[in-house]
């Protein structure tokens, strides 16, 4: 494995609230600041030689050690576990593709716009690039038990990272409100599930108590080791473009976890000499599930909880973010901003992804709807060279796609009319019939 060897200065927790900035062990078993309460970070790598680090970075995709394999562990210098990587636990994550397409950029208002699909993923989603580090860290401490509450996506990569790295999972679902394909994935790979009457931010408060009463780790995006490993979603993007830097990132906004870890990516990046400015970050959310772009118009007020979100995009049906002070000083930070899309938008954005031949979940399609609006509205220029974080396959929820093809599609907030519609004909088995029909 090509090595690179950062120097002796081990990482450690340290509490995001500026006027505290507490400083704990690595391997302490904490997700909140016990002195102020505050949200808990990595402290961030040192020792990085950017020109070195490009490069060794490029050799280890020839390298086939699994390690080096990994879209996530193949930037392991900019995670915090030095040389304890015997506890790295990989599904050959990462390895993502950029891709473009003249169709769906149009549809956004830009000359040029590029997914980063992280759909690509051993387990469909960019929860993976968080978990394999979770799920590490998590064996570094020894824990036998992990739990998360989740719209789905995080509970299907959890369950297969503790599979991997010999943990039980423990899952907690909002009940009838996670699509089919990531409910069967948490039961294939083997994790215990358990079906709530609540929604996601009520079992979240449930399941941070019984992992605090029970040692059981928990693996939530307020774990900071699940936004050491996003973290790398950036750097491998970068690292495609040959370090050219975008004007633009769209990703879509749930428990704001990503953008967080986005954020922190590039800030480290551009300390330490990798890039020389930061690209502006684009929150994307869905109308019904919106606190964090109702926030980002009065900052100084409270943080505005939506009690009972609502949108079809279940992934991102969330209603009180646990990363949102992380999640602001990244947009700020950056001079980003944060849009909210509609239903119609959304599901309309996804159809027009999905006939470029790229396909994705309803959640991602929140970026391209957002850029549309905002190429529209003259926020984001057309010319603006854009990336949109697509972050789960199109596969992990064929029912809102059959359902928006054939003119079945409800919102809460009414009927969805498929302005791509593409329904599948019934036909007799008669050659002469269907000749005459595709004629
Ligand atoms: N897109 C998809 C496909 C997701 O699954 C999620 C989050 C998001 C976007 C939002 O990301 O929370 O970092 O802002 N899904 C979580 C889950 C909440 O439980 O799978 P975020």
């Amino acid at each position: 494995m090509p090595q690179y060897n950062r120097g002796f200065v081990p990482s450690h927790l340290v509490c995001f609230n500026g006027n505290c900035r507490a400083q704990y062990p690595i391997t302490e078993v904490i997700y909140n600041c016990p002195r102020c309460g505050g949200l808990l970070e990595a402290s961030a790598p040192v020792g990085l030689d950017p020109e070195r680090l490009k490069r060794l970075w490029r050799e280890r995709r020839m390298s086939n050690a699994p390690l080096d394999q990994s879209g996530v562990w193949r930037y392991r210098e900019l995670l915090p576990f030095e040389d304890q990587l015997e506890h790295a636990v990989t599904l050959r994550e990462g390895n993502t593709p950029l891709l473009s397409s003249p169709r769906a950029s149009a549809y956004g208002g830009l000359r040029t716009l590029a997914f980063k699909h992280q759909g690509f993923n051993p387990t469909g989603s960019f929860k993976d690039n968080g978990m394999t580090c979770g799920a590490s860290q998590g064996r570094r401490l020894g824990m036998k038990r992990a739990a998360c509450v989740s719209t789905g996506n995080t509970s299907a990569s959890m369950a297969a990272y503790a599979a991997q790295a010999g943990m039980q999972a423990i899952i907690f679902l909002p009940h009838g409100n996670i699509s089919y394909g990531k409910l069967a994935q948490a039961l294939e790979y083997g994790a215990r599930t358990l079906q709530v009457e609540a929604n996601f931010d009520q079992i979240l408060k449930l399941v941070r108590v019984l992992a605090e009463q029970l040692g059981i780790y928990l693996l939530n995006s307020v774990n900071p080791f699940r936004i050491e490993g996003q973290k790398t979603i950036m750097a491998e993007m970068l690292d495609q473009r040959d370090w050219r830097v975008p004007d633009w990132v769209a990703v879509p906004g749930g428990n704001l976890g990503n953008v967080s870890a986005f954020g922190k990516a590039l800030r480290e990046l551009q300390s330490a000499g990798f890039i020389d400015r930061l690209p502006r970050l684009a929150v994307i959310q869905a109308e019904g599930s919106a606190p964090f772009e109702a926030f980002s118009h009065a900052p100084a007020a409270a943080f505005p909880t939506v009690e009972h979100p609502e949108t079809l995009a279940t992934a991102i049906k969330i209603g009180d973010p646990v990363s949102w002070p992380k999640a602001w000083h990244e947009v700020t930070n950056s001079g980003g901003l944060v849009e909210k899309v509609t239903e119609q938008e959304i599901a309309d954005a996804k159809a027009v992804i999905g006939a470029s031949g790229i396909g994705c979940e309803p959640a991602s399609a929140a970026t391209l709807a957002g850029i549309r609006k905002l190429t529209a509205a003259g926020r984001i220029p057309p010319d603006a060279d854009t990336v949109a974080i697509l972050t789960g396959n199109v596969l992990k929820d064929p029912d809102y796609i059959y359902r928006y093809h054939t003119g079945q599609l409800t919102a809460h907030s009414g009927a969805i009319r498929g302005a791509f519609e593409n329904a599948p004909m019934v036909v007799p088995n008669d050659p002469e019939r269907i000749a005459a029909l595709l004629a």
